[in-house]
């Protein structure tokens, strides 16, 4: 019979996460701290997820630390690398979160910057690289680990680009660019390609694929998106956070490159 009462226990497990000041990446930076996990937040933004670590070490009893770094340079990357593992005596869990909206970010196909689409793709995709490349050989070394990437249904299925008309996020009219789904797509992928290359070395590799998240969207868009939804609305953070742990936790043990969408059912029609 399995240990089921310590499926989802995260102690002694250090969790690393990019983009950890962030709305989704604090939220699950809790989550796996509820079940014991020592975090390192990773952003470029240095007082938040140093904040936000402070916060977390003595909310759940745990060590926390926040690290700014820019995780599209690969020398800040490697340097990372070997602080985390200065810190902590292990990574265990990495979770690939960070994403980037630059200026330009929502402007239309034809008007697009260069460099506002290089500079999503660094992030966005590029990153994601960086970051298995300087810490996968430590969990080679260690013949475990686990990596848990963050999509989106746009790098599942098209935007469907009506539910844009009138849509704005803070003021700004949004939509959803192709730099985005492209980048999004690719997480997709690198995961199946990433289990199947690792799987020998007792790294798993998954990937959570949210759909919309309540964050200040307006009326119009609120509407727009709930009627394209099976449950009817838009997603509250913490209801991304399950599948996480899940995937963080030894309950997810005999999975490695799959895709868990929570969505509302977005993607099913
Ligand atoms: N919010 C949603 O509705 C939604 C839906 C589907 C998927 N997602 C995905 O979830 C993840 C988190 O999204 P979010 O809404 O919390 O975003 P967010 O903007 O709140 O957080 C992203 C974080 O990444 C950090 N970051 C950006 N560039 C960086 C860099 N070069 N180096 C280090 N850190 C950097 C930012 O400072 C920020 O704290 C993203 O991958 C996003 O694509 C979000």
């Amino acid at each position: 019979m399995g240990d089921y009462k310590n499926i989802f226990n995260l102690r002694n497990c250090t969790a690393v996460i990019t983009g950890g000041a962030g709305m989704l990446g604090s939220e699950f930076a809790g989550g796996v701290a509820s079940y014991g996990a020592n975090i390192a937040l990773v952003d470029i933004d240095k007082d938040k997820c140093q904040n936000s670590a402070q916060e977390l070490a003595s909310e759940f009893n745990i060590k926390a630390k926040g690290y700014c770094c820019d995780i599209t340079q690969e020398d800040q990357v490697n340097k990372l690398a070997e602080d985390l593992l200065n810190d902590f005596s292990s990574v265990d869990i990495l979770i690939n979160n960070a994403a980037v909206q630059p200026p330009g970010f929502f402007a239309s196909l034809c008007d697009y910057p260069l460099s506002t689409w290089q500079k999503v793709l660094d992030v966005n995709m590029t990153a994601v690289f960086l970051m298995v490349k300087y810490i996968s050989p430590h969990m080679k070394k260690r013949k475990q680990g686990n990596i848990i990437n963050v999509s989106s249904i746009y790098g599942v299925v098209a935007p469907d680009q009506r539910i844009y008309r009138g849509a704005e996020y803070r003021g700004n009219q949004i939509n959803t660019p192709l730099a985005y789904s492209a980048t999004k797509g690719a997480i997709v992928q690198m995961t199946r390609y990433l289990a199947a290359y690792f799987a020998a070395d007792g790294i798993r590799v998954n990937c959570i694929t949210p759909g919309g998240v309540y964050s200040g969207q307006n009326k119009t868009f609120l509407e727009n998106y709930s009627a394209r939804v099976p449950l009817g609305r838009m997603a509250h953070r913490h209801e991304i956070t399950g599948a996480v742990i899940f995937l963080a936790s030894p309950a997810s043990s005999y999975m490695t490159g799959q895709n868990i969408i929570v969505d509302g059912g977005w993607t099913i029609w």
